[in-house]
């Protein structure tokens, strides 16, 4: 799974930087990926709680240097995926990005709307493992506060939102298709959560990597077809009203019997300290 995350930065990389190099074909990915997949365009201005995370010295302008999604959770933080301010994805270590913006406001990445905002530090989650990927968060904190109208507020522990059925839509900028057709406009889909074991049953622990229910969250569509996709990592999955999970992995995109797994955000919540 670590070679999954991998896999979907180089591939954003390639299209931002205009690098030729980089392999996009993941197994499986060329037939059955559909993909935010399935969804269709959306306003941030009606959802403004979502961001983009961005670096143009990494990922290039055309498109605001976007390369993961986040969650405004207070003014002043936006939650991520570890995975995204890891070197693996930004290509070199985090201490050495000086322009890691938060963008919000942004509709359409070729445009200069919204707000961009410095990340004046970066908390990874202490109990976040690469290898496993429980624990996929990080915490940003802005230079700039934003309107107190942008937060959303973090699902606890327990809260209905996390009972399989319930809808969800997941936001982001990411592949559209699964062949890296990046968007420049937001889109969201929506998923339903899903048992844990339906997750687990997908990913016991082989090539494409392990569920852990205490740390993730399962939600997607039985039959695939709507999912997140590479490049929304780190973006919000929500549901009434609260902010439920964050895009982490899974295997291609859309794909009947795997899932989108989602970093649980009721659990690094409480390890972020967001809500004391
Ligand atoms: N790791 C991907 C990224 O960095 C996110 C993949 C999500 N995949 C999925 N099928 N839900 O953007």
């Amino acid at each position: 799974m670590r070679r999954h995350i991998a896999r979907a930065w180089t591939g954003a990389v390639a299209l931002a930087a205009g690098a030729a190099v980089l392999p996009l074909a993941a197994p499986g990915s060329a037939v059955a990926d559909s993909v935010v997949i399935g969804g269709g365009p959306v306003q941030v201005s009606e959802h403004p709680w979502v961001v983009a995370i961005a670096s143009r010295d990494r990922f290039g302008g055309t498109r605001s240097g976007q390369f993961c999604g986040g969650a405004v959770v207070s003014r002043t933080t936006v939650l991520t995926a570890a995975h995204c301010v890891d070197s693996g994805v930004l290509g070199v270590p985090l201490s050495e990005v000086r322009d890691l913006k938060v963008i919000a406001g942004r509709n359409d990445l070729r445009t200069s709307e919204g707000d961009e905002i410095t990340v004046s530090n970066v908390r990874t989650n202490p109990e976040y493992n690469s290898s496993t990927n429980s624990g996929d968060a990080a915490l940003l904190t802005l230079a700039k506060p934003l309107p107190e109208s942008y937060v959303i507020p973090v699902a606890g522990r327990g809260d209905a939102a996390y009972r399989a059925g319930t809808i969800a839509a997941v936001y982001g900028w990411g592949d559209t298709t699964g062949g890296g057709q990046y968007a420049n406009s937001l889109h969201a889909a929506h998923v339903h959560v899903l048992a844990d074991t339906v997750c687990e049953e997908a990913y016991p622990g082989s090539a494409d990597g392990k569920y852990l229910a205490a740390t993730m969250v399962c939600a997607g569509e039985r039959q695939g077809g709507k999912d997140a996709c590479q490049g929304d990592s780190g973006g919000p999955l929500v549901a009434q009203g609260r902010l439920i999970g964050l895009v982490s992995w899974g295997s291609g995109c859309g794909r009947p019997g795997r899932p989108g797994v989602y970093t649980r955000a009721s659990d690094v919540a409480k390890i972020l300290r967001i809500r004391g």
